[in-house]
């Protein structure tokens, strides 16, 4: 059975911004971006680290806010011609609350 961890409403992450979600397992960084679309990728960048829930959302990308890497937040890809994977984790919203799953 799937676990599913309460992050918060929607309304409680601002447009193009986003909540960490700490875990035992590492920090998730939960975006929201402007079409309110939700997304949720482990808050570490493929590159060397950086915090990406710190980054600028733009489109359905964030950029790290170290060395301004382009990761893609639906595929967890970084965009070319940087090369790299962060992991995604899936999403419900039930109400208006947003659930996260662990399961990447
Ligand atoms: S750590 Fe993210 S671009 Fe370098």
């Amino acid at each position: 059975m799937t676990e599913w961890i309460k992050v918060g409403r929607i309304e409680d992450i601002p447009p193009l911004g986003a909540r960490v979600v700490e875990t035992g397992n590492g920090d998730i960084a939960v975006f929201r971006t402007a079409e309110d679309k939700i997304f949720a990728v482990r808050d570490k960048c493929p590159h060397k680290g950086g915090p990406l829930s710190q980054g600028i959302v733009h489109g359905r990308n964030v950029t790290c806010p170290l060395h301004n890497w382009n990761i893609a937040l639906e595929s967890g890809q970084a965009v070319a011609p940087d090369e790299g994977c962060v992991a995604r984790y899936p999403l419900k919203v039930e109400d208006g609350v947003i659930h996260l799953s662990l399961k990447g």
